[in-house]
């Protein structure tokens, strides 16, 4: 019987998590090939980002973070970094308040920001109050010492960021991550616009682990449902397929 990890009542691609599902199957090799990317060590910070708007940012980061969460001894945090647009705390069915912005403008102490999952060793910090120019957020000192904060409190760090071509949040901040998670929308995003953006972010000398491929439906599905695993038939919203860049 396929466990859900989430609340049921969230119709978000998050509330439809499920371990034995394919796209569970594929956040979980996504997770480990980060792992063994940076040679288990811990605490870990991870950046995702992509190149443009609604590539599924958000989606690759909860359930990456979801995936890791999987290993009960980890500690994981999942943080909404995208302060233009924060939209990580629907996904969880938290309120946006009390998050990141307000631990960045020094309204708030960090520990006052956690805010715990269904998973215990999944903790979730929201974007908080909006700001005008959140770039400046991530340039202050305030910044620095909450990544070192966050760092003595858990294993794993998962931030999911804006954009990378009209924002520059990723570009400032990238190179104090241990790695970057390039997601790229398969059959939308043009392929010269996602060059661009990997290029900016490793001019910013950031520590791109690798591209995430998202959508593949007319692709993996087909494998998992038919070919391989005919017992599994619910239809596969979500498929994910890591590669290293090249
Ligand atoms: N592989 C997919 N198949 C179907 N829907 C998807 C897939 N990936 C993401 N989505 C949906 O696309 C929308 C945008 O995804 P998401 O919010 O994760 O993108 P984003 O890159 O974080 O967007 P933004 O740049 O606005 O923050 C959401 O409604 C999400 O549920
Ligand atoms: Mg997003």
């Amino acid at each position: 019987m396929p466990r859900r990890v989430i609340n049921r009542r969230n119709h978000s691609a998050l509330g439809r998590y499920v371990d034995e599902s394919p796209e569970g199957t594929e956040f979980r090799r996504v997770a480990k090939r980060v792992l063994d990317l940076c040679k288990q060590s811990t605490p870990l910070t991870l950046m995702v980002t992509s190149a443009v708007r609604g590539e599924g940012k958000t989606t690759v980061a909860a359930n990456l973070a979801i995936a890791l969460a999987g290993d009960k001894r980890r500690r994981v945090l999942l943080v909404d970094a995208d302060l233009r647009r924060p939209r990580l705390h629907t996904l969880f069915g938290f309120t946006r308040r009390n998050g990141l912005g307000d631990v960045l403008r020094n309204d708030l102490k960090v520990r006052a920001v956690y805010k715990s999952s269904t998973m215990e060793n999944l903790t979730v910090i929201t974007g908080g109050r909006f700001n005008k120019s959140p770039s400046k957020l991530f340039n202050n000192s305030r910044w620095r010492e909450l990544l070192a904060e966050l760092r003595a409190d858990f294993d794993v760090i998962v931030f999911d960021f804006p954009p990378t071509i009209p924002v520059d949040d990723p570009e400032s901040v990238g190179k104090e991550m241990d790695g970057v998670l390039f997601v790229f929308l398969s059959g939308k995003t043009p392929r010269e616009v996602g060059q661009r953006a990997v290029s900016i972010l490793k001019s910013a000398q950031a520590n791109v682990l690798g591209v995430i491929v998202n959508d593949l439906s007319e692709v993996l599905p087909y494998y998992y449902r038919h070919k391989y695993y005919k017992y599994y038939n619910t239809k596969p919203e979500v498929t994910f397929n890591s590669r290293q860049e090249t």
